[in-house]
């Protein structure tokens, strides 16, 4: 999942992850953002610092692209952290210093990472990339079946997603598809929609805007959990559906009563 800032690209990788994962799936939620906040919005309440990031040296440099050095599955055990609904969460490396020098290695040991689990039959990953389209030079996602770009009814966000959609044109990656978010009436959907067309860009969903996301963002509670979100969680759930060609919808419960007392 791909998009400028603020588009809603961490809500949407958390909310469908845990879908996913309530549904019965085996899911890694992967944080691509070298400002991660992927493990709170999954619902995994431990400060920022606590939880491992990815060690840059768990690859090796090969001529067709970066390798695991170890398998996928130690790499889960090892660094993963399981969240509701059965979520493994896994942390991109980051800087940990200032002066220390680019990111490399990291986005390499994600976009290895993304090829192994590929290859692990019934397990879906969900990738939360940053704003900037460095990962698209760096072929970070180079190994994902879809990505998908998260679309605000403004200019500047549509235009972010033009040019990532150019530059994943010229990738690997199979299949590009748009997400539209935070559209308050149906003209802004509409343009997005327009905005689709005239790209020839696939419209796989649009999520309308949501107070509750908002407000369950700013009570550092995650939309599934959230009363009230419900509309979020099934616009979520409805793009999930088309993104991964699932043949069944992914039901969307009601959150439970702890959260709903706490709200
Ligand atoms: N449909 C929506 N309606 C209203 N607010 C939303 C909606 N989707 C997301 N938000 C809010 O927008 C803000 C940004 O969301 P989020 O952090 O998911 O974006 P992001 O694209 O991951 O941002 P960044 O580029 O910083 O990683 C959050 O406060 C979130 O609650
Ligand atoms: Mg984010």
């Amino acid at each position: 999942m791909a998009g400028k800032g603020g588009a809603g690209k961490t809500t949407f990788c958390a909310t469908a992850a845990r879908l996913l994962g309530r549904a019965g799936r085996r899911v890694v939620a992967i944080d691509g953002d070298t400002n991660p906040n992927l493990h709170a919005a999954v619902g995994l309440a431990a400060p920022a610092g606590e939880f491992a990031s990815l060690p840059v040296d768990l690859v090796s440099r090969r001529l067709d692209g970066p390798a695991l050095k170890v398998p996928a599955a130690e790499v889960l055990d090892r660094y993963g952290v399981r969240g509701p609904d059965g979520v493994v969460v896994m942390r991109m490396g980051a800087a940990g210093h200032a002066d220390e020098g680019c990111l490399c290695s990291a986005h390499a040991v994600v976009s290895a990472l993304l090829a192994d689990l590929g290859a692990e039959p019934g397990l879906v990953t969900v990738l939360d990339l940053e704003a900037s389209p460095e990962h698209l030079s760096r072929g970070t996602a180079r190994h994902a079946d879809v990505l998908a770009l998260m679309a605000e009814p403004y200019y500047r966000s549509l235009e972010a997603v033009r040019l990532q959609a150019r530059l994943a044109a010229e990738t690997s990656i199979g299949r590009v598809a748009v997400v539209a978010n935070k559209c308050r009436r149906p003209a802004e959907a509409d343009a997005i929609a327009e905005f689709c067309q005239r790209h020839g860009l696939e419209l796989a969903g649009v999520i309308g805007w949501s107070d509750a996301a908002l407000d369950a963002d700013a009570a550092s509670v995650p939309v599934l959990d959230y009363p009230g979100a419900e509309p979020m969680a099934e616009a979520v759930a409805a793009a999930v559906v088309r993104l991964l060609d699932l043949d069944d919808p992914l039901p969307v419960p009601r959150p439970a009563a702890e959260a709903g007392a706490r709200a």
